[in-house]
């Protein structure tokens, strides 16, 4: 297995393709380093960088394109407060994070909706780091009384399914990229399991 991936993961380089301010990191290395940030300064996040991050949602692909996902930006700070004690404990992002967009799924309207929001939010999640943000998925799908609280503070319409909120902002902690070497290879299975 590990003779298999070190042929294009190459364990003595940093980086598969050099990175400078004018070479997009390679995906390898955009996996690498998005880690989950849950906190934040309070430098603002710009609108840009959110419609870049919506963007790369909205070309997410989804089962049959049937698209079920809705997204809601939030940008009042008083607003995303107020979402922090909808869980005792995961939320805590919440609490400074700058921007959050929600993701919210019509299941009615497609078999495969969980999984289509929660791919639209992976790709945010990659968008974000590859913009120098820091991001992390706050779930609350299943969560009664935290999708509740969503759903009363932005407006998300009850019958839709509000899978989790993306907290958006500047990283205010460091987290260490992955490493190559420690990476779960035995998960992997050639052929039969
Ligand atoms: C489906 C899902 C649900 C998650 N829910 C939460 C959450 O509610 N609160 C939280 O702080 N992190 C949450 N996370 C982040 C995970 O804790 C995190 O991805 C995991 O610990 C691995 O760390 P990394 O993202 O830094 O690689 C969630 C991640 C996923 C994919």
């Amino acid at each position: 297995m590990r003779d298999n991936l070190e042929t294009i993961v190459p364990k003595d380089k940093e980086t598969i393709v050099p990175k400078d301010k004018n070479t997009m990191q390679s995906f390898i290395d955009l996996c690498r380093h998005r880690r989950s940030v849950r906190r934040y300064t309070a430098q603002p996040v710009e609108q840009e960088k959110i419609d870049y991050l919506l963007r790369c949602a909205l070309m997410a692909p989804s089962g049959k394109r049937l698209n079920p996902w809705e997204f809601v930006v939030v940008r009042d700070i008083a607003t995303i407060r107020a979402m922090a004690p909808c869980k005792e404990y995961g939320a805590g992002m919440l609490e400074t994070a700058m921007a959050a967009i929600v993701v919210a799924v019509d299941t009615r309207k497609s078999a495969t909706a969980l999984f289509d929001g929660a791919i639209a939010a992976e790709h945010m999640l990659l968008a974000a780091e590859e913009q120098g943000l820091g991001a992390c998925w706050c779930h609350i799908e299943g969560r009664d009384e935290a999708e509740s609280m969503i759903k009363q503070l932005t407006g998300v319409p009850d019958d839709l399914t509000v899978i989790c909120v993306i907290t958006l902002g500047y990283k205010d902690e460091e987290r260490k990229p992955y490493d190559f070497d420690k990476l779960l290879y035995d998960k992997v299975h050639y052929e039969k399991f």
